[in-house]
Parts: structure tokens; C-alpha cells; sequence
């Protein structure tokens, strides 16, 4: 039956592919207007080139879902047993059916396509405005970002053949309308006082300055160096922003006095990216070689070079990483959006579904939770709160999210960051692992009574952040200048570093490292090995914000890390 059906779709589309008919041609995504801060400009030059990815319907992505859980899931008995390239690329790969419609459509039209992915799930075409207009039914104009000055090509709507609706997910860019990336976190220079390691108790210095000696103290993390030089940790950085050996060089000499102050890291680039030394931001990624001991570290650079500026150097980047031989066991990002409503749907679904499949292939994917509470320096409308943030609202990565206040209250070791952001998806519902936790916070934030209950929050999404780690005064160099940064931008590679290590130490007891965390997180054992982090909200909106509890909250997660416990709950 699903046979002659589908036989019967391929005769429909030669049929109606065919250029003497009329095609029926299915709205396939639209939206009414550019996205704010973006303004119609002109037509789009009808020569001028677009590159356009079309995504393809994968033909089981809830089949690798499965399979994900059932290797990531401590009770599952082909726990860790992480699947190979060839094993994901089973479930992502487009049918026969999928793949005979787009090419025909495509090749009736004299389109050529390369397929960017190793699956084939997602294909690359390069064809001139008036060819996509009259493609896809759609016009495609200049749209200018008022406050950059900035142009980009983009349509209000698009549509397809109806026979290729059930074929393809989408493409891309179109209807999408990223803004800028947040991330880069404010540097304050200011010399910083050193903290001793070797007590027991932290030094008061950490309250000002927050170093690898107090991390490491904190949350007991080795210094010993890591042996095994297959465990790799993957620091992703997108445009703009480097990492640089001599600050890196000065924050060792200062900081990590028992190492090798010229440990490098390696080199990944795409997109046209690179690592031009002349040039400084605040490098808090190169962090993690100053925790993560003797983990090699590879810092993995996209350039502007791709399909639409911000979004399209994630998609690279993860389609680069799926299909790399020497793919780090951990991946972190201190880079997203602030909005999970910048990214359409259909793309934001494509995309966690990518760190999904580098999650089943064994990479533990860790991203910033975002800072909601400020947004590079601009509080936002509603302290940013409620607004939920991508990629860290996907249920397929570890989101990060940031604490501070050490030594602040009398027998309370950390509290969550003002800035933080935390709360509930619109786009991903709760996954199986959270689901008690979430339903506990809620029923916490109730008996509360003071988050008014009108909808101001999705109560079937997903909760964010999954964890945290210290996010406030943490010190870094920036242009031979030594001073501090505070963010979740901070975070993620911290928690990253203590996930690399504990990688390090299982790979040498010849076991598989941990891969897509959060059902081990989520666990009893996993837990039980975090700091329950109970206070914390954001001040700016006393009645506005997520409120820390015990156990899960929207502030920070399960809590930070504990290494020695950790150790053990992952059979160390
Ligand atoms: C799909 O096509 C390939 C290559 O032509 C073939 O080997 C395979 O059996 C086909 N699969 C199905 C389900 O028809
Ligand atoms: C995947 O990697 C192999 C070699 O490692 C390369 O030949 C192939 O072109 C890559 N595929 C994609 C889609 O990038
Ligand atoms: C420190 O690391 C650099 C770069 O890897 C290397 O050239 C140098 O020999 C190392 N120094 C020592 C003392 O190990
Ligand atoms: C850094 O070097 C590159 C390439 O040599 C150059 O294009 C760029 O302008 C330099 N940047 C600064 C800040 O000097
Ligand atoms: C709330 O989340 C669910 C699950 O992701 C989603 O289906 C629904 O559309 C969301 N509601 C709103 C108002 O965005
Ligand atoms: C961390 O774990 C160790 C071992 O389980 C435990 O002794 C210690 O008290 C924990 N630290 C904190 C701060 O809970």
C-alpha cells in the first residue's frame, strides 16, 4: 500500500513537473512581515546569485531519537555504546521517494545540487533571483538591518510543486531573519588578586576574581594533567571573535604556573574563517586549556562566509563536525540567540535535530544558556526573562546557564547570576528526562503565587538551563590586559572542561566517554553528584523572574559541578 502509493506521488510529479501543464504550486512557509529592525529596501538585483539549502525530510528522525536515549540512558544496557556515522546517517537519510521528486523538480530545471551533508539530508543549489522567484514562487528582496546598515537577500514567502511539500522541510535562507549573535561578554580590565590553591576553604580573593585556582577548588577539579590524546574538546567560535596564544600565554603564566604556559590549542576553520592573531576579543573559550589540564583543545572557527551570515555558520559547522573522523567527545558554544523566535521553526527543529545526530555519534554538545537578564550590556524588555533562547532550549544539548556570590552568604556556597537566562521552550515540549523536575518547579513557582499565571511562560516546553557553573568576575586576558568578563559565555566551557576530564579518565579505564549528557545528568546518580544551587533570581524584576529551588530550576538547572562525585557517579 505505502509502495503504490508513493509510485503513484513520482508518476503525480514527472507529471506536473512537466512544463506544459499549470503547476499547483503550496505555500510552503511565509511570514507578514521582515522581522523587527529590518526594513524592505529594493527588489533583489535579478542576476545576482543565491546559494540556498534545501533541507530534506529525514526518514526516521524519531527512530534515531530512540536510539539516542537507549546509548545515553545510565540504565539502558547499550549505555555509551555510541552509534557510528554510517548508523545515524540510516535514520536521517531521505528516501528513495524523497530523493527521486527533488532531483527530477531540480534537474527539469536545470539545477544542479550538491549535497552538504554526509546523509544527503540537506542539498545545496546556486541559482540567480529571477530563477528562485520563479522556482519557488516568491520574491526575493534587499532587506536592510537599520541599526548595522547591513543588506541581506530574503523573501516573505515561498512556495512548492504540492507533490514536493511531503519532501522537503525547507529552504534556506528565506523566510528567516537572524539578528546579530549574542555573545560577546563585557571585559573590564582590572589586575586580578591571585588565588592560593591548596585550602580547603576559598580564598576571598574568588569573590572578586574567579580563577582556575578557585574553580578548581570549588568544584574539585583535578590539576593533574589529562593523558588520553583522543579525547579532544571542540570550543566553537563564530565570527569575529579568536582565540589568542599570547593572552592565552599570559593567563597560564599568571594562573596555571604549574603548567606549560605555551600549551597551543589546534586549528579548525570554515566558512572562510580563521585565527588572525593581531586581533583580540575576550577569548573566554581559550579558558578551557587553563581547567581542562592537558585536554587538547581545538578551537573551531566559522567564518562569515555562509548561506546567511549568523545562523548558517551553526548548520556548517555541525554538518562539518558530523562528518569529521576526529570529532571532539565535547562541543561548546557560548554563542546563540537571544530569541528562540529569531530562527523559524522548521530550521530551529533541523538544527537541534543535528546536535541530536552529533550526540548519538558520542559528542557531549554544551551551550551557553543565554544572558537574558543583559544582552550585551542593553537590559532587555522584561529583563529578557521569559523569552527562551536558542539553541539552548533544544532538548538534545546541555545548556549551561551561570552563578556567582561566592562567599556572599553566610553557609551558601553559590547563588545563580542576575543575568542568567532560564525558562520554558515554545518550540521543543519537555523531554522524558525532566519531566518530575519540571512539574515539581512548577508546583514550587505556584505555591509562590507571584509569577501570575497568564501565559507568560510555556507550560508544555521544554526547561532551560540543564546545569550551571560560575559565570561572574571570572578572569581572563584580553590584549595583553588582564581584567574579568561575567556571562554564560563563561560557563559553558567551564562545565565543558570538567566533562572533558572526566571523558579523559574514563577513556583510560577503556570505557566510552559520556556523550549526550542529560539523561546521566538527570539521573539519580548524576544529580546527586551536582551542587544543588537553591538560590537565585533575577533582582532587576523581583516579580518578574524564574526563582531558584531545590533540586531543577529555570536559574540553574540541576546546580554545578562536583568532580569527585562526579568521578564516581560515572563508574570511576
Ligand atoms: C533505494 O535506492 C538504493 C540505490 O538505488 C537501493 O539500493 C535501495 O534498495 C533503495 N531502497 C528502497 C527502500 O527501495
Ligand atoms: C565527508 O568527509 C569525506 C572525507 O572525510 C569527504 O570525502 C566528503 O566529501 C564529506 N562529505 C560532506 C558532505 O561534506
Ligand atoms: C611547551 O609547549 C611548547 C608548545 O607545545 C613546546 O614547544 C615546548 O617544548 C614546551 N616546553 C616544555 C618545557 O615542555
Ligand atoms: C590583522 O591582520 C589582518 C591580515 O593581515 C588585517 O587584514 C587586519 O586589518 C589586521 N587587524 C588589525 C586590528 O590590525
Ligand atoms: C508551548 O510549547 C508547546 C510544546 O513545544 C508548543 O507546541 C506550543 O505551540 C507552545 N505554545 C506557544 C503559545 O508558543
Ligand atoms: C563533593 O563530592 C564529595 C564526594 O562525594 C563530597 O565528599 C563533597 O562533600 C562534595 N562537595 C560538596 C561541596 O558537596
Amino acid at each position: 500500500m505505502v509502495l503504490a502509493t508513493s509510485f503513484f506521488a513520482s508518476l503525480l510529479l514527472v507529471a506536473t513537473a512537466k512544463p506544459m501543464g499549470p503547476r499547483t504550486m503550496v505555500v510552503h512557509e511565509s511570514r507578514a512581515a521582515p522581522a523587527e529592525g529590518f526594513v524592505q529596501s529594493a527588489a533583489a538585483p535579478a542576476e545576482q546569485e543565491l546559494t540556498l539549502r534545501i533541507a530534506l525530510k529525514q526518514n526516521n528522525i524519531f527512530g534515531l531519537q530512540t536510539e539516542l536515549y537507549k546509548v545515553s540512558d545510565p540504565v539502558s544496557e547499550i549505555y555509551g555504546k555510541h552509534l557510528t556515522l554510517e548508523e545515524v546517517a540510516k535514520f536521517v537519510k531521505p528516501t528513495n521517494d524523497t530523493l527521486a521528486a527533488v532531483s527530477s523538480w531540480l534537474s527539469d530545471n536545470n539545477i544542479n545540487a550538491k549535497p552538504v551533508t554526509p546523509a544527503g539530508d540537506m542539498l545545496e543549489i546556486k541559482i540567480p533571483v529571477s530563477q528562485a522567484n520563479d522556482l519557488l514562487s516568491a520574491q526575493f528582496s534587499v532587506f536592510t538591518h537599520s541599526k548595522t546598515g547591513k543588506t541581506i537577500i530574503r523573501t516573505l514567502q515561498y512556495s512548492l510543486p504540492a507533490p514536493l511539500t511531503q519532501h522537503v522541510e525547507f529552504f534556506h535562507p528565506t523566510t528567516i531573519f537572524a539578528p546579530p549573535l549574542n555573545s560577546r561578554p563585557k571585559f573590564v580590565a582590572g589586575r586580578a588578586k591571585r588565588a592560593t590553591p591548596g585550602s580547603d576553604t576559598l580564598p576571598d580573593s574568588c569573590t572578586s576574581t574567579m580563577t582556575p585556582a578557585c574553580l578548581q577548588l570549588l568544584y574539585n577539579i583535578p590539576t593533574a594533567p589529562a593523558t588520553q590524546k583522543s579525547n579532544t574538546l571542540g570550543v566553537a567560535g563564530f565570527i569575529d571573535q579568536w582565540a589568542n596564544q599570547e593572552d592565552l600565554t599570559a593567563f597560564l603564566a599568571s594562573f596555571r604556573k604549574d603548567i606549560n604556559s605555551s600549551t597551543t590549542f589546534a586549528l579548525e576553520t570554515l566558512d572562510g574563517g580563521s585565527n588572525p592573531q593581531n586581533r583580540s576579543q575576550a577569548g573566554v573559550e581559550a579558558y578551557t586549556i587553563g581547567i581542562a589540564t592537558g585536554v587538547p583543545v581545538t578551537f573551531i572557527s566559522a567564518g562569515d562566509d555562509n548561506s546567511d551570515d549568523s545562523l548558517g555558520g551553526f548548520l556548517d559547522m555541525i554538518h562539518l563536525l558530523i562528518n569529521d573522523t576526529n570529532r571532539p567527545s565535547v562541543l561548546t558554544t557560548s554563542y546563540g540567540f537571544t530569541a528562540e523566535t529569531d530562527i523559524p521553526l522548521s530550521v530551529a527543529i533541523n538544527l537541534c535535530n543535528s546536535y541530536m545526530q552529533l550526540g548519538a555519534l558520542g559528542t557531549s554538545v554544551l551551550f551557553a544558556s543565554g544572558d537574558g537578564g543583559v544582552s550585551g550590556g542593553i537590559p532587555q524588555t522584561g529583563c529578557g526573562i521569559y523569552i527562551p533562547a536558542f539553541p539552548a532550549t533544544c532538548p538534545f544539548i546541555t545548556s549551561v546557564g551561570s552563578t556567582g556570590g561566592i562567599n556572599q552568604f553566610p553557609g551558601i556556597s553559590e547563588v545563580g547570576s542576575s543575568f542568567t537566562s532560564g525558562g520554558f521552550s515554545n518550540y521543543f515540549p519537555i523531554p522524558d528526562y525532566q519531566a518530575k523536575d519540571v512539574a515539581a518547579y512548577f508546583a514550587f513557582i505556584d505555591s509562590l503565587g507571584t509569577i501570575p499565571e497568564d501565559g507568560r511562560f510555556n507550560r508544555s516546553g521544554r526547561g532551560f538551563p540543564d546545569v550551571s557553573a560560575q559565570g561572574e568576575n571570572i578572569e581572563i586576558v584580553v590584549d595583553g590586559q588582564f581584567g574579568t568578563v561575567a556571562g554564560t559565555s563563561c560557563s559553558s566551557p567551564i562545565f565543558a572542561s570538567v566533562v572533558a576530564l572526566l571523558n579523559d579518565e574514563l577513556v583510560a579505564a577503556g570505557k566510552p566517554t559520556l556523550g549526550f549528557l542529560n539523561p546521566f545528568l538527570y539521573s539519580s546518580a548524576g544529580r546527586a553528584a551536582l551542587n544543588d544551587v537553591m538560590f537565585g533570581d533575577n533582582p532587576g524584576c523581583a516579580t518578574d523572574g524564574f526563582f531558584g529551588n531545590t533540586g531543577w530550576d529555570a536559574v540553574t538547572g540541576l546546580g554545578t559541578p562536583n568532580y569527585t562525585a562526579l568521578r564516581t557517579a560515572v563508574g570511576l
